[in-house]
């Protein structure tokens, strides 16, 4: 392979030790390292053994953020070296995310939010502050502190700068922040990676806390609230909960057990699941599975059952399991709580998936911006290897299996699942088009199961008590319970845990409705690719199939609540923004009719604003052309992003009357 490395660019030693921390030291003058004119001249390294090692591409790229705050054209040299990467596929992927930069930048990032529900929580005031103190968002006016000593160079803010965000998915604690902190020790790749982070996230964020934060005043580490779930419930007493209600089960253990320490999971029931599954062999725990009629919550709500035999039947080895943890539909943070809170049980359910679906590995793909949920599932992977609860003969029973983390870096797109395989394998997070399916062509090109954390979680009670008392809750065609994200205008936004069939009131009165004085104006169901309900459907059961008779959809469990005091036309254009962002552009209509969708938005907002609020009477024209581009979008988009780019701001046309469009 002809590589073409930038001329002239080398590494500095630094760059250099936080790629080889990454990849382990080169192996010879092929790889990056010395060259052995003896040994070397004779042997030639490459080719197959070099593309075997792409999907470390990600983790070198993170090592190198992360330790010299900027991937520089040297260091881009030298990873390309080390992987016989061409630099023109490793600068397409290190620019495909928001959390690299191929500029230089300060040690310190500050991630500030900007997306829907932190706009209704002070966001815009957060940025005005920032901007006062930082300069304009990514003005670099600020730069010049070595990556390490933030808080050194300039003063008060430390030679800090910071970006706009979209969704951190800590919406239940807005406004919120992430701060991007380059420097600390070299970086480890694989499971280990959660050490090496410098990052952490602060929410809700106040503008003296973030100030305090970039000068390192503020002790780094876990942020204050990290999570407000719903932690009690039933009759007599309860948190916030309605008495009577339904038991906790995703979320029984949050709050209650130590997220770090193994002993405390299985003091809580922990490991019960697994011993259950080994016993039940591979084909019954996967009947269990079926009979739970489990459909899945990462949005498309496919019947996990049918995946797992799909993917155990599959002639073709090795199998590999995905947990996909990228979590970045604005309003949608409930994997994050259980990854923060209750780790081990991610880790054992993947362990009883990879043992029903014959699967030789597993990876956990983690949203960048979830510095403490990284760190918790690091250790709890740790911690089960080291007592043979992951590993070569799990449990003594002979079966194999280990997780590795992989870590995004800002890409909402990567959520979708194939995606998500390019990205784990060193490409563009580009979705592939579909079929094959993940079951036959997945990961690596192999068989592959792809479920969502939460889906995944459900999988430990199935086992232990059987498919049927699984399918016997909730409705005949949602089985179980579901974890809701309430955010926004309510007394109490965190994560509700509900039987399917509670209905849409239901969950906002658990998370004690809107402010006293104030009338509900409307909710966003499914997140930015969902669409908006009105108060007179509030009394949608929240089903697969209730919120489908509505033209709705639950998505990733979102339901972000709008009262009468925010601006709704703001937050359309908002998620108009986000998708035209966030779409990767690879396909014609989702790429321009993301970009015409907003532009269209915008002159109806001017217009509307013109008239005072009055219905516009050019509205007709300008909506017919916005539902000729959601049209296109949905019909010929690749993916999902696409497919689903214009449902919220049609509803909000259609169903509240914003824009000046009607009802
Ligand atoms: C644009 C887009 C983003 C997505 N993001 C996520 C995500 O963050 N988490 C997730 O579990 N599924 C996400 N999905 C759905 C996945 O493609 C896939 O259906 C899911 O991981 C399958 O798991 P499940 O069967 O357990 O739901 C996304 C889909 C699309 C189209
Ligand atoms: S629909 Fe959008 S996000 Fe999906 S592949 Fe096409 S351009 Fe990319
Ligand atoms: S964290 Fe800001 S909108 Fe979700």
């Amino acid at each position: 392979m002809d590589l073409h490395l930038i001329p002239g660019a080398a590494p500095t030693d630094l760059e250099r030790a936080a790629v080889d921390g990454a990849l382990g030291p080169p192996d010879s003058g092929w790889d990056g390292g010395e060259r052995r004119p003896k040994l070397d001249g004779h042997i030639a390294h490459g080719g197959r053994d070099a593309r075997a090692r792409r999907h470390l591409l990600l983790p070198a790229l993170h090592a190198l953020q992360g330790r010299a705050g900027w991937i520089s054209p040297g260091a881009l040299n030298y990873i390309c070296q080390r992987l016989t990467v061409p630099p023109a596929e490793a600068y397409g992927v290190a620019t495909f995310y928001s959390m690299f930069s191929i500029e230089p930048r300060p040690a310190t990032v500050v991630h500030v939010c900007d997306d829907i529900a932190c706009r209704i929580k002070g966001a815009k005031e957060l940025g005005a502050e920032m901007e006062k103190s930082l300069g304009p968002a990514g003005s670099q006016a600020h730069r010049g502190n070595a990556p390490g000593k933030s808080g050194s160079a300039h003063g008060k803010t430390g030679g800090a700068m910071w970006l706009k965000s979209p969704c951190l998915g800590l919406c239940e604690h807005a406004p919120a922040v992430m701060f991007q902190v380059a420097g600390g020790k070299p970086a480890a790749s694989g499971p280990r990676a959660g050490d090496a982070t410098g990052d952490w996230t602060l929410a809700p964020a106040r503008t003296a806390d973030v100030l305090a934060g970039i000068t390192g005043r503020r002790a780094l580490g876990r942020p204050r609230g990290a999570s407000t779930p719903q932690t009690r419930t039933g009759a007599g007493g309860a948190d916030r909960a309605s008495a009577g209600a339904a038991p906790l089960r995703l979320l029984r253990r949050v709050g209650r057990v130590d997220p770090e320490s193994l002993d405390d999971y299985r003091a809580h029931g922990g490991y019960a699941a697994l011993r259950r599954a080994l016993a039940l062999g591979p084909e019954g725990v996967i009947r269990e599975v079926t009979d739970s009629k489990l459909m899945g919550r990462g949005g498309a709500a496919f019947p996990t059952g049918r995946k797992w035999d799909a993917v155990a039947k599959q002639p073709a080895h090795p199998h590999y399991l995905v947990c996909n943890a990228d979590e970045s539909e604005p309003g949608t943070f409930k994997d994050r709580v259980l990854m923060e809170e209750d780790p081990f049980a991610l880790v054992e359910a993947m362990t009883i998936a990879g043992y029903a679906a014959d699967c030789a590995r597993g990876y956990i793909y983690i949203r960048g911006e979830y510095p403490l949920a990284l760190a918790r599932l690091a250790n709890a992977i740790e911690a089960a290897r080291t007592r043979g609860l992951l590993g070569d003969d799990i449990l003594g029973s002979g079966f194999r299996f280990d997780i590795e983390i992989r870590r995004g870096a800002g890409a909402y797109i990567c959520g979708e699942e194939t995606a998500l395989f390019n990205s784990i394998e060193g490409l563009r997070g580009e979705p592939r088009n579909k079929p094959p399916f993940p079951v036959q062509v997945g990961l690596f090109g192999k068989p592959t199961l792809i479920n969502n954390v939460e889906t995944l979680v459900n999988v430990l009670d199935i086992v232990v008590e059987g498919g049927p008392a699984f399918a016997a809750i909730g409705t005949a065609q949602s089985s179980g319970t579901k974890l809701f994200c309430v955010s926004g205008c309510v007394a109490a936004p965190g994560v509700y845990e509900a039987p399917f069939g509670a209905t849409l009131a239901d969950i906002v009165k658990l998370a004690g409705g809107v402010g006293a004085g104030r009338t509900l104006r409307a909710v966003l169901l499914g997140g930015a690719a969902g669409s908006f309900v009105t108060p007179d459907e509030m009394d949608v059961p929240l089903t697969f199939e209730g919120t489908r008779a509505i033209g709705a959809s639950l998505g990733s469990g979102v339901i972000m609540v709008f009262d009468d005091t925010v601006d709704l036309q703001d937050t359309v254009l908002r998620i108009a923004a986000f998708f035209r962002d966030e779409s990767c552009g690879q396909c014609v209509p989702c790429r321009v009719g993301t970009e015409r969708q907003e532009e269209v938005l915008h002159r109806l907002a001017d217009a509307a604003a013109a008239r005072d609020g009055r219905r516009v009477p050019a509205a007709a024209t300008e909506v017919a052309l916005l539902d000729e581009i959601g049209q296109a979008m949905r019909d010929a988009s690749i993916c999902g992003l696409g497919q689903t780019a214009a449902g919220a701001a049609q509803s909000a046309i259609k169903k509240l009357g914003l824009f000046g469009g009607g009802r």
